[in-house]
């Protein structure tokens, strides 16, 4: 949180969200719900594009952090395109208005039918994470006579030292190709049909440290040269993917700002690769994950004897996190309290003990039944990973804009769960 925040965050005892009252939105549209701040969101938007100042770049936002209809919009209107990783997700922002020379499509696992439909929309790039991968692409390009923009996704065996499940350039996970593999890749392909310019990059989520990203540009820019120096080819678009980390818990992590150094240093106009690339960036987390919240209400209280739980009307099924990578939020209660504390589990209704927010959380003593919880900075796989687990009707997602909330999603119905069904 920073200072063009305050909006965000307790005012007058109650947390609001750009002058919302969280009470006054749970009694407009029924907990548990999403609520966005725009202008965070388009702080952090407006942050990213001035560190990059100087560079030829481009950014496409990662939108398996978040495919609302709105937010796409609301990006695409501050000229950010898309990374994507599926015909569905590619149908989604051609919706939102996102053209399909902004998008890039990445993914360990396109079939056929999703290269068809990016070559014939003509998207930005397509990076391909295999030499399998890239048989068919070439394939197709050949049988439709087109001239694809790839970008090989390099596996730089760097590590982002996350979570293990959202660690991804390590040569033990699935993503991407090796140097070696690049190398090969390109020394049997002479004549491809596909423009292979580019090399991508994605290390991992959620990275606390900028020295994983300054190795795996480092090993970028040198596998570059060594195309060069071999002759089999020239890469002039460099994608670096997303990854960048956001202070979940309060603790210190590189700003956008400290990123933005750290590209100046590899690209901008002082440095020797300035011009040679036109850099791509895949931001998910960093851009969307802080304007989110997740409002919900106290169920049942559970008091034993040294174990105090907080039963509350989201569950996993409405944000995951927690439960899939026992990811840290700061989770407040609506009314601020000042007083004594107490240890208690937050945990949802569905029937998975893995179903907890927060374990043995200091909160204020004495939350009771029917109070509202804020759980904070769910903007970024939160909504996007949602299900209807246990018959719950998917949240709504509501984005507040000054004085104006606007529904950017209805709460779900019970009738859609059967609706696609025989
Ligand atoms: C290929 C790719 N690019 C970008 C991202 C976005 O990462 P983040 O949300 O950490 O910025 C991801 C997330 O997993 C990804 O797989």
């Amino acid at each position: 949180m920073n200072a063009k925040d305050r909006q965000y965050g307790f005012q007058g005892g109650e947390f609001q969200i750009e002058g919302c009252r969280a009470s006054d939105l749970a009694a407009a549209h029924q907990t548990p719900l999403y609520v966005y701040s725009t202008s965070v969101l388009l702080d952090r938007v407006r942050r990213l594009k001035k560190v990059m100042q100087g560079i030829d770049s481009s950014i496409f936002f990662a939108m398996k952090a978040n495919p609302a209809q709105k937010l796409l919009k609301l990006l695409h209107q501050e000229g950010i395109g898309v990374d994507l990783v599926s015909a569905g997700e590619m149908a989604r922002a051609e919706r939102a208005g996102v053209p399909f020379s902004k998008m890039v499509f990445s993914g360990v696992g396109k079939t056929a039918e999703e290269l068809e439909t990016a070559i014939d929309r003509k998207i930005h790039s397509i990076n391909v994470e295999s030499t399998s991968e890239f048989a068919v692409l070439e394939k197709i390009a050949t049988l439709r006579n087109a001239t694809p923009l790839v970008a090989l996704r390099f596996n730089p065996d760097v590590n982002p030292k996350t979570h293990p499940y959202i660690s991804t350039g390590l040569r033990e996970n699935k993503f991407g190709l090796t140097r070696r593999e690049i190398l090969a890749l390109l020394k049997s392909n002479p004549k491809t049909a596909c423009r292979v310019q580019g090399l991508s990059l994605h290390i991992g989520s959620q990275i606390q440290t900028l020295k994983p990203f300054d190795d795996a540009i480092r090993k970028a820019i040198e596998l570059a040269d060594e195309i060069e120096k071999k002759k089999l080819g020239r890469i002039t678009f460099l994608d670096l993917g997303g990854g960048l980390a956001i202070p979940y818990d309060g603790k210190k992590v590189p700003s956008i700002e400290d990123y933005g150094k750290l590209l100046q240093k590899h690209f901008g106009p002082r440095s020797k690769n300035h011009g040679r690339f036109h850099i791509g960036l895949e931001p998910g987390r960093s851009l969307v994950a802080e304007c989110g919240s997740l409002v919900t209400r106290v169920l049942y209280r559970k008091d034993r004897e040294g174990k105090h739980f907080l039963i509350l009307d989201a569950g996993m099924n409405d944000f995951m996190r927690p439960a899939l990578y026992q990811s840290y939020h700061g989770i407040h209660s609506a009314k601020k309290r000042s007083g004594k504390t107490e240890k208690i589990d937050l945990v949802g209704p569905v029937c998975e003990s893995s179903d907890c927010f927060a374990k043995n959380r200091v909160m204020p003593r004495g939350i009771s039944e029917g109070e509202l919880i804020v759980i904070r900075d769910v903007g970024a796989y939160g909504m996007s990973m949602a299900n209807d687990y246990n018959g719950r009707p998917l949240p709504p997602e509501i984005w507040v804009d000054g004085s104006k909330q606007i529904v950017g999603r209805k709460r779900g119905k019970i009738s859609d769960f059967w609706r696609d069904e025989t």
